[in-house]
């Protein structure tokens, strides 16, 4: 989750952590700071609690020297969001940053207390540097010191360390939590990911697991996790380093939603080619025995939903799991099975753990990634990209959309394959499907009427959703929207669930938002509608123009969606969610772009 950077360059180095660090802050905004080694050989450091920006400001009156540096932006596990807690640690002669956590820090903590040396800050990573000074202070070099301290962590890191006195020499290490290697001319950097690296260089090695890596501005040694030296492959990324921007939106997030058409007609097209689905050799699900779909978050629901599609269109068999807890169930997996894994960041650790167990079990690993050099989409057989861009809100809006238009393509495929549909049903389908960045466009007209909800949803203390059949996820999926940008408790049921025990909720203060597309399920979903109404829950129904002629009366609002989308509807159905959430947010005047608690990758467990 947090995320780190490290340059050795030839000029005043503190611009570029900065600038890096921006480009970081989607993993984590608890606080930022950054080290250097000054001329006279010394290590010194800034931190700021809270965004960034705090961090830039203290830069102005409070400048950091210096050619080499680290950098950090936090998500705190361990230890509240203070400076005391923030990264850089310094102790001695020893600087570190870390993602990650250690999970055996307080055994070692008590080692070096024992040892004379006093902690400042509750964080686990302290204790790296706490160590390696120690190891320094018996008498090895900072490369054996801070390998023997490495071989002492157990949990999951991305480590970078500098040394007082030794302005040529960064040493990085990672297990678990990825870390980036750039090559420059005469400068090294290294980072969380690549997109931090892009205003720099282009050309990018991965560490793997166990690794360490020395860096000098002359170029890196890796050594693998037994000490033997190891060559990893450099390659030209190219993930773009134009300065991220909100295209006169006022969040990003804003502008997320209103770009869904266009970068979701992006991904079909890449997928779509007349009325064919193209796919990468191997994607024949003809004769699959079991898929099973596997995320977090948003991510899960995306394949929540397409549960629905593989089982009802190409009568695949479907396990969906979240990621935490299908690594640790142990779940059988025939050899004749698929996994696929859907993650925006494909750097998500559930999810890259679940990707791991299912590995040697499976015939074949998937993964449905928006970021192509993510360690998912490299880590699969076959990586999908959704194709979604950049996607800066914390909150999910066009990577959902996007993962579910990939989804759909590879349940119509399936469908095909496995002779559920004629080439003529393919055809349609993909008509479908083609109508869909059309639909969207409608939909983003609905902008104006959710904006009027929002006072009354801001006003709530608990909002529930409700849908049925792939409609169900999507309530789910607006109940974390809300949650996550406005603070306000909100659940999402199948509505059919409802009375066996959610019901109990309801009273003239709860709305329930129910999601009633003219599906096969809408008489069902309006029953339980008139439920919620006969105990005065206040209702907001969203379905088209007919449904709301049929049921709509007695409601407390309703949003008219257009009469189409058949089975792909709940990617249309996915906007009004994001936007309920968005204006509710920008009501309650939360920070919409970056909620409380929140990182866009979730790199620990
Ligand atoms: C919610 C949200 C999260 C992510 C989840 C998985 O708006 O964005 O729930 O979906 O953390 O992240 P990825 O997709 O990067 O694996």
């Amino acid at each position: 989750m947090c995320g780190i950077i490290g340059i050795l360059g030839n000029h005043e180095v503190s611009p570029q952590l900065v600038e890096a660090l921006k480009r970081l802050e989607y993993r984590g905004y608890d606080s930022a700071g950054i080290a250097s080694i000054d001329a006279r050989g010394e290590l010194d450091r800034r931190r700021a609690v809270g965004k960034l920006v705090n961090l830039s400001d203290r830069l102005v009156h409070e400048p950091l020297q210096g050619l080499i540096g680290i950098g950090h932006t936090r998500w705190a596990t361990h230890g509240a969001a203070t400076e005391v807690n923030a990264h850089p640690h310094l102790h001695g002669p020893v600087a570190v940053v870390h993602n990650g956590i250690i999970e055996n820090f307080r055994e070692l903590r008590a080692e070096v207390i024992a040892g004379g040396r006093a902690p400042e800050s509750d964080t686990d990573t302290e204790v790296v540097a706490l160590l390696t000074a120690q190891y320094m202070a018996a008498g090895m070099t900072p490369v054996e010191a801070a390998r023997a301290t490495i071989r002492r962590l157990h949990g999951a890191f991305a480590l970078a360390f500098l040394f007082k006195d030794e302005p040529d020499l960064m040493i990085a290490a990672r297990k678990g939590s990825p870390l980036a290697i750039g090559h420059g001319t005469g400068e090294m950097f290294l980072g969380s990911d690549a997109v931090a690296l892009a205003p720099f260089t282009d050309r990018i090695t991965y560490l793997e697991d166990g690794d360490l890596a020395v860096l000098t501005r002359a170029g890196v040694e890796i050594e693998d996790s037994e000490g033997r030296r190891a060559n990893r492959d450099m390659a030209v990324i190219d993930v773009g380093s134009t300065a991220i921007d909100k295209a006169g939106h006022r969040h990003f997030m804003a502008k997320e939603i209103a770009e869904q058409p266009v970068v979701l007609g992006d991904a079909l097209n890449h997928y779509l080619h007349g009325d064919r689905i193209v796919l990468p050799e191997g994607l024949d699900f003809s004769s699959v025995e079991r898929l099973t779909l596997v995320g977090c978050g948003t991510a899960y629901y995306a394949a929540h939903v397409a549960k629905y599609w593989f089982e009802s269109l190409a009568g695949l068999a479907c396990d969906i799991d979240i990621a935490s807890e299908f690594r640790y169930r142990e779940p059988p997996m025939s050899p004749r099975s698929w996994a696929l894994f859907v993650s925006q960041s494909g750097e998500t650790a559930d999810t890259l753990a679940a990707l791991h167990y299912v590995r040697d079990k499976v015939e074949k690993v998937i993964g449905v990634v928006n970021v192509g050099t993510s360690a998912i989409a490299r880590e699969s057989d076959i990586a999908l990209p959704t194709l979604a861009g950049i996607e800066v809100g914390v909150a999910s809006s066009k990577a959902f959309t996007c993962q579910l238009a990939v989804l759909a393509v590879l349940a119509v495929k399936a469908a095909h394959d496995r002779g559920r549909i004629s080439d003529a049903e393919l055809a349609a389908l993909v008509g479908e499907l083609r109508a869909i960045p059309g639909l969207l466009n409608q939909v983003l007209g609905l902008s104006e009427d959710c904006r009027g909800l929002a006072a009354w949803l801001a006003e709530a203390q608990d909002v529930l959703y409700l849908g049925r059949g792939p409609l169900y996820p999507v309530a789910l999926e607006g109940a974390l929207k809300l949650k996550e940008l406005s603070y306000i408790h909100a659940e999402g049921y199948a509505s059919g669930e409802l009375k066996h025990g959610p019901i109990a909720l309801i009273d003239r203060n709860v709305p329930v938002v129910v999601l009633a597309p003219r599906d096969a399920l809408f008489d069902k979903t309006v029953s339980n509608m008139h439920e919620v109404m006969a105990r005065h829950g206040q209702v907001l129904l969203i379905s088209d123009s007919e449904g709301i002629e049929l049921a709509g009366e007695g409601t407390h609002a309703t949003l008219t969606m257009p009469a189409a989308g058949g089975i792909f509807a709940p990617i249309l159905y996915a906007v009004p969610m994001q936007y309920l959430a968005y204006y509710t947010a920008v009501a309650k005047g939360t920070d919409v772009d970056q909620p409380r608690n929140l990182a866009k990758s979730v790199t620990v467990e």
